[in-house]
């Protein structure tokens, strides 16, 4: 594994090492000997010397023996040169601390480092960076606090001083950390590599990635698809980059707002996405920590009606599922609570409830195979002994928690405040608020299902690719970057797609030919390239019966364009197969610049211009994902049929969907394409390609 040495090298050398303790290059080498590293380390300077204990070299080239690691800790105009002597000594991997590249606007010199690194088999983290912790190597090579509690949490992390304040925070909630990975500029290795890695390392049970932008996200998709059936991966993204929308010519551009596309390709591969940095670092730590519960059904014991209520909206906002069985809830409960409490899902023990009320509650539930998981909710009262409260929740946790799920949830004054702290520093799942506690349950939940849910085979999904590249690169020869209506049209043919049958007549013989031969009614349109607006000319003329309107709607439609733009050239006109209405929807496909091909599905009009209602997956996708995007949408009720109406052909849209995301993976030189609308109608009767838009890369950008 091309990353072991890095999270596990024989040997690191400090580049920039300094015997200044206010230095970055003095603070790396002091966490590297104080985290216990046992491998050898150089520190290189200079000037020689010492530094606590450990002799200095003043050149790498001086070391004798292997390095794996090189920490790079120099001004940026050195960096070039102490890359080319790791590369000389055999080093593994470079740390590149250094800032002032990239980030700054510097990316010739990022490309240097890269390239040269590149040429002497080295991987560069960084640069940019605070550096890396890793409790497989007992190495801390950061210039972080110190003083990391080695455990199962990773994190991999684009921003350093939040990478840095996750080290106080971890300390604080004694959260232990099996690695800690701060990537900075990602010039070369990016969390792709990272995720890869801890997948396969036995000590991380859960990942947390901070990511502000993604650069390779097609090759990040696939591993996290991968990674999460085994660990729970989540992440926490800002800055909403409007990098997505620049190309935007269509709705798929416009709607594919890269935050948008990456919401959607996260979930795709079953990343769970937090909203702060609060909600994720909670997670995480609950998830490496808690089993995964062995079935559904939750029970949520408390002592007042008020939080129960609010725990129980929480179970819906988050898919927790609540234990229903009447009978044997009340027989569970039957000596563990007052008369007059409620053995309903919540169970209500009562602002009466004693300490041993409670242990009684969590232990029948606990105790009870039906029951998988538990949230127990207690607000302070004044019969309360709080005083015992601590002891009992540490007792009961220690009794359970290596075989169901528990999230606790206190509310009060000063000791219970008291009570939490001391438990949450313990490592026991205890939270202030009731939402919190369940959103905790409900990511572990969300990664059950994700590892229990089998991935969907690769589809075999047959294009004449080679005839709709030839269409393609007619367009491109001609020098365009669209597609013309014809062609369009002739792609959409070769896709097996349900086009409206038209012909283009010109004179007043072919259009009642024309007419009859596609049948009544058709729709007429003026074919000019003078005419743009063809409505606003009167060059459009629909729902024509019989052939009596088709000669007085073709004589109109003549003179009205003539009258219109007199000098215009005159092609003929458009007969065109009239579409049924149906529900009008929107499918699209693009290269997104983070994540690569994608493929979007929406309903038309307001749904899609005022809702933003749209779902986007990374493509190609299979019938099942194809599904699983139509009944993501808010309006999906709309296809399922409501009042009254039937039941539309959502087999037929995914099967748009699914061959639409193929073409786009294969023929990447298609940037943009879209049907809009593809009309669907009641279930066993398909769908209509009405308008399919097509852009194409420009030639010379294509190879
Ligand atoms: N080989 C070995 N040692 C060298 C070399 C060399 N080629 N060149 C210089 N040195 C020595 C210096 O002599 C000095 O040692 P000394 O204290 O004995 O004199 C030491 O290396 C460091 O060099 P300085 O010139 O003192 O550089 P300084 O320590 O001020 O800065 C640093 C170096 C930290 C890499 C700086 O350039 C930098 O990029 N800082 C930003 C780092 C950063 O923030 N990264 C992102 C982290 S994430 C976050 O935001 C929290």
């Amino acid at each position: 594994m091309e990353m072991r040495s890095l999270f596990e090298p024989r040997a690191i050398a400090v580049i920039g090492a300094s015997a200044n303790p206010g230095k970055i290059g003095y603070r790396i080498v002091e966490n590297v000997v104080r985290s216990g590293y046992r491998g050898g380390v150089f520190p290189i300077n200079p000037r020689g010397g010492e530094i606590l204990g450990l002799r200095v070299y003043p050149a790498l080239a001086e070391v004798e023996g292997e390095v794996d690691v090189a920490v790079i800790a120099i001004p940026a105009e050195g960096v070039i040169d102490a890359v080319e002597a790791c590369g000389a000594h055999g080093v593994k991997h470079l740390v590149v601390i250094t800032s002032g590249f990239s980030e700054v606007g510097n990316l010739e010199a990022e490309r240097r480092i890269v390239r040269l690194a590149r040429e002497h088999g080295m991987r560069v983290l960084g640069p940019n960076i605070f550096g890396i912790y890793s409790a497989a190597g007992s190495l801390d090579a950061t210039f972080g606090p110190g003083g990391i509690e080695p455990g199962s949490v990773a994190i991999v992390t684009q921003s350093g001083a939040l990478g840095i304040a996750m080290i106080g925070k971890t300390a604080t909630e004694s959260v232990g950390l099996s690695a800690l990975v701060s990537v900075g500029n990602k010039a070369d290795i990016d969390e792709a590599d990272l995720i890869e890695y801890l997948a396969s390392d036995d000590r991380t049970r859960a990942v947390l990635m901070y990511i502000e932008g993604v650069k390779d996200g097609d090759r990040l998709q696939g591993i996290l698809a991968d990674v999460t059936r085994r660990k729970p991966v989540v992440v926490i993204k800002a800055g909403r980059s409007k990098r997505g929308s620049m190309a935007a010519a269509s709705h798929t551009g416009s709607l594919a707002g890269a935050d948008e596309v990456f919401d959607s390709v996260m979930r795709q591969s079953g990343v769970l996405r937090a909203e702060s940095v609060q909600e994720g670092f909670s997670w995480v730590r609950y998830l490496a920590s808690a089993p995964l519960p062995p079935g559904d059904e939750t029970v949520i014991v408390t002592n007042g009606g008020g939080i129960g209520v609010m725990a129980t909206d929480a179970c819906e906002k988050y898919g927790v599922v609540l234990y229903d069985d009447q009978p044997v809830l009340a027989e569970t409960f039957s000596g563990a609570m007052p008369d007059f409490g409620s053995s309903k899902n919540p169970v209500d023990l009562t602002g009466q409830a004693t300490a041993e009320d409670y242990e009684r509650a969590l232990d029948a539930v606990l105790a009870e195979d039906r029951m998988h998981a538990a949230i127990a909710l207690y607000c302070e009262t004044a019969l309360f002994d709080t005083s015992r409260f601590a002891d009992l929740l540490r007792e009961v946790y220690a009794r359970y928690r290596e075989r169901k799920p528990i999230v606790f949830s206190l509310f009060g004054g000063g000791e219970i405040e008291a009570v939490i702290r001391d438990l949450r520093g313990e490592g026991i799942p205890v939270f202030g608020d009731v939402y919190e506690a369940v959103s905790a349950l409900g990511a572990l939940y969300r990664a059950r299902r994700r590892q229990r849910a089998r991935a969907e085979p690769p589809e075999a999904v047959d294009l004449p690719i080679a005839e709709i590249r030839r269409v393609l690169d007619a367009a491109r020869a001609d020098g365009r970057t669209f597609l013309l209506a014809p062609e369009a049209a002739q792609v959409a043919a070769h896709l097996g797609l349900d086009v409206p049958r038209s012909t283009l007549a010109r004179n007043l013989d072919e259009t009642v030919r024309a007419a009859g031969e596609i049948g009544y009614p058709v729709a007429m349109k003026i074919v000019s390239k003078d005419i743009v607006h063809k409505s606003d000319a009167g060059g459009v003329a629909l729902d024509l019966e019989n052939e009596d309107e088709v000669v007085d709607a073709y004589q109109a439609i003549l003179r009205s364009a003539r009258a219109h733009v007199p000098d215009a050239v005159i092609g003929g006109v458009e007969v065109a197969e009239m579409v049924r209405p149906g529900v009008e929807t929107i499918v699209g496909a693009r290269q997104d610049p983070s994540f690569g091909p994608v493929v979007m599905f929406g309903l038309g009009g307001v749904y899609v211009e005022v809702m933003k209602d749209v779902a986007f997956r990374a493509a190609p996708v299979g019938r099942a994902t194809a599904s699983e995007m139509i009944s993501d949408l808010r309006s999906y009720p709309i296809l399922l049929g409501v009042r009254g109406e039937s039941r539309k052909d959502i087999d037929a849209i995914a099967d748009v969907v699914v061959k639409l995301s193929h073409l786009i993976d294969r023929c990447r030189e298609i940037a943009d394409i879209e049907i809009n609308p593809l009309v669907v109608y009641d279930r066993g009767r398909g769908t209509r390609t009405v308008d399919m838009r097509i852009l194409i890369k420009h030639p010379k950008g294509v190879s």
